[in-house]
Order: C-alpha cells, then sequence, then structure tokens
C-alpha cells in the first residue's frame, strides 16, 4: 500500500483545529500514535513495500511522528494548566484591568475655569498670535520708546523688521496687553474680552521664573466704564475662582497702557502678611484708544492681566513654576 502524505497532512491540520479539551485530544493521539494508530499502520505496511520506497516513507513517517509528538506535549500542557477553570468561563467577580485615562494638564484646566468664568459675565474669548510685533507690544499701548521693557533683556526680539513700524522689530509677546490693540483694531466698543496665551520673557529659570508662560488678558469697552466696574468683576471673579472666603485688596501701581492702575492682591488669612500678588488692572489710557483709532474721550475701559501659572501655584499650593513643564506623571496625575 502506498501513502498519500498530502492527504494525511490535510487531514491531520483539521484534526488537531478539533482538539479543544483532554478527552478529544485523547481521542487524537490514539487516532495517530496508538497502537493500532496511523503511525503504527504506516511502519506496518513498509514490511510490504518494494525496497526502493521504504526510505522515503519512513522519512516521511518519522517526520509526522515528531510533529505528532510535539503537538500533543504542548498541548497536553495547555490544557492542564487552564484544567481548574472550564473553557469560556468568566469571573464577573474578579477584579478589572484599568487602563489609565489622561486627562488636560492643569494649565489648560485652570485656563479653561477662568474663561469659563468670564464668558458666564458675558465676554467672549478671543486668541492673539505669539508673534508680535513691536507696535502692538509697546507703542499702541503707551509704552515709551525708553521703557526697560523694550530691553532685549526683557524682551525676546525676532530678525524680522515690524511692518507697521519702521525701525522695529517683531517679537515674542512679553504679554497678552497686545491681543487689547488686535480686538479693538477689529471691532467697536461695546466689546467684552478675554485673551488667554502664551507670554515669553527672556528671564533665568527658577522655581518662580521661566521664559514662558500663560496669561489672561481681559477688555471692558464701552461708555461710562468706571473704576467701580473694574473692581466689581475682579471681586466677581475672585470670589468665584476661589471661593467666598478670599480677600483681596487693590494696590495702586503704574502700568503705561492704564490710567489709573493697580495690583491685585489675595489673602485667606487674617492680617496683612501674606497678601500675594495675583494681577494687574487698570482703566483704558486714552493713549491706547488714540492708537487704535477711537474717537477721543468717547468711549472709557477696563483691563486686567493675571498669570495663569501664579494662579493656579496659589490654589494648588505648588511651591515651583518649572513642575508645569516637566511633564512628570507623578506632577500630572494629582491634577
Ligand atoms: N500686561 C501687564 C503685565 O504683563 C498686566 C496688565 C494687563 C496690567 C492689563 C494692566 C492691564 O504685567
Amino acid at each position: 500500500m502506498s501513502w498519500n502524505f498530502d492527504d494525511i497532512k490535510t487531514q491531520l491540520t483539521a484534526d488537531q483545529s478539533a482538539v479543544a479539551d483532554a478527552k478529544s485530544l485523547e481521542s487524537f493521539r490514539v487516532k495517530y500514535l496508538g497502537r493500532s494508530g496511523l503511525l503504527q499502520q504506516i511502519y506496518d505496511s513498509m514490511k510490504t513495500l518494494p525496497p526502493d520506497e521504504k526510505p522515503l516513507v519512513g522519512k516521511e513517517a518519522n517526520v509526522l511522528r515528531q510533529s505528532l509528538e510535539i503537538f500533543v506535549n504542548d498541548r497536553k500542557k495547555v490544557l492542564e494548566s487552564s484544567d481548574s477553570k472550564p473553557s469560556g468561563f468568566f469571573d464577573p467577580t474578579m477584579p478589572g484591568v484599568a487602563f489609565s485615562v489622561g486627562h488636560q494638564h492643569l494649565l489648560t484646566q485652570t485656563m479653561d475655569e477662568i474663561c469659563d468664568i468670564f464668558q458666564q459675565m458675558g465676554f467672549s474669548i478671543h486668541e492673539g498670535p505669539e508673534k508680535e510685533t513691536e507696535f502692538n507690544n509697546f507703542t499702541a499701548l503707551n509704552i515709551p520708546d525708553n521703557h526697560p521693557s523694550r530691553d532685549g533683556f526683557d524682551t525676546f526680539y525676532l530678525d524680522e523688521p515690524d511692518p507697521k513700524q519702521k525701525g522695529a522689530r517683531c517679537l515674542l509677546r512679553s504679554h497678552t496687553s497686545p491681543g487689547q490693540i488686535r480686538i479693538m483694531q477689529q471691532f467697536k466698543p461695546p466689546l467684552a474680552v478675554v485673551i488667554p496665551g502664551k507670554v515669553y520673557r527672556p528671564d533665568a529659570v527658577d522655581a518662580s521664573h521661566s521664559f514662558m508662560f500663560h496669561q489672561i488678558e481681559g477688555l471692558l469697552v464701552d461708555k461710562d466704564i468706571k473704576f467701580s466696574d473694574l473692581k466689581g468683576l475682579i471681586e466677581t471673579f475672585l470670589k468665584k475662582f476661589f471661593g467666598p472666603e478670599i480677600r483681596m485688596r487693590f494696590r495702586p501701581h503704574y502700568f503705561p497702557f492704564t490710567e489709573p492702575s493697580a495690583e491685585v492682591d489675595i489673602s485667606w488669612q487674617e492680617g496683612k502678611k501674606d497678601w500675594l500678588e495675583i494681577m494687574g488692572c487698570g482703566m483704558v489710557h486714552p493713549n491706547v484708544f488714540k492708537a487704535v483709532g477711537y474717537p477721543d474721550g468717547k468711549y472709557t475701559g477696563l483691563a486686567f492681566g493675571l498669570g495663569v501659572e501664579r494662579i493656579a501655584m496659589l490654589r494648588h499650593r505648588i511651591n515651583d513654576i518649572r513642575y508645569f513643564y516637566q511633564n512628570d506623571v507623578r506632577f500630572l496625575e494629582q491634577f
């Protein structure tokens, strides 16, 4: 009798895939490797084969035996290791495998929350470019040519001329206030906007300084806006953001683009010792209105600028600004 080993292999593959448990494995073993199994039949038949066919059939039979033994042994091990559980068993009481879910960065969360509060009060959100002109960043904001903040040490200048001002250059905005100029050039009052974004200053990096940080600018312009509107707005915002217990004070200050100007300090404790500066603000300077082409004396406005990192640090008692930018998961997942 001659054997068709191709047919045998096809049948074998089908039988192997039908092996699902110990019982079917045993019948598989008996069928192929058993005392009167297929392999034995092949060996038995060899006695009657013509001598020139013997080595060929013998070789095929040996290869077959080897692969059968490997399959049976391997499958036995696999079935034994999962023996205690019926196949397809699902235990709903086992704890699940939790996937870690990402979330927004604390700075993004803080900016969104601040913008939301102002949005609820009727402000809309605008963003301006990080690459600005010297005109928008300084000149239109009534910052004189000799003002120290124009110095290269306080501003990153770019190797590109300012198209709006002769002899001036482009720069990375050093505050979000140029956003005020862009808004007023584009829209007529009444307007109420907040402008969140990144700002850049060539500061040496330490626990409280970074060459890049985030600000949110606010601008409200209409007829008859008063300093009391500014105080009321800031007070409402701070109470919403930090809670009704927050204490605050307006301390006179100077900014070239607002007059009068103030800095706002907050404190959680009674007593004057730990006031923390949180933002700058004031009434829009008439020269700023002039720079954007608003008619003389028609409008008044209020403006403020707050540091997002500083606010997040105060609220969450974070003592080093560098944590925000290192993207260490141990820091990020706390918030
Ligand atoms: N631009 C100021 C700063 O960066 C903050 C500010 C904005 C002050 C608007 C007054 C009005 O310090």
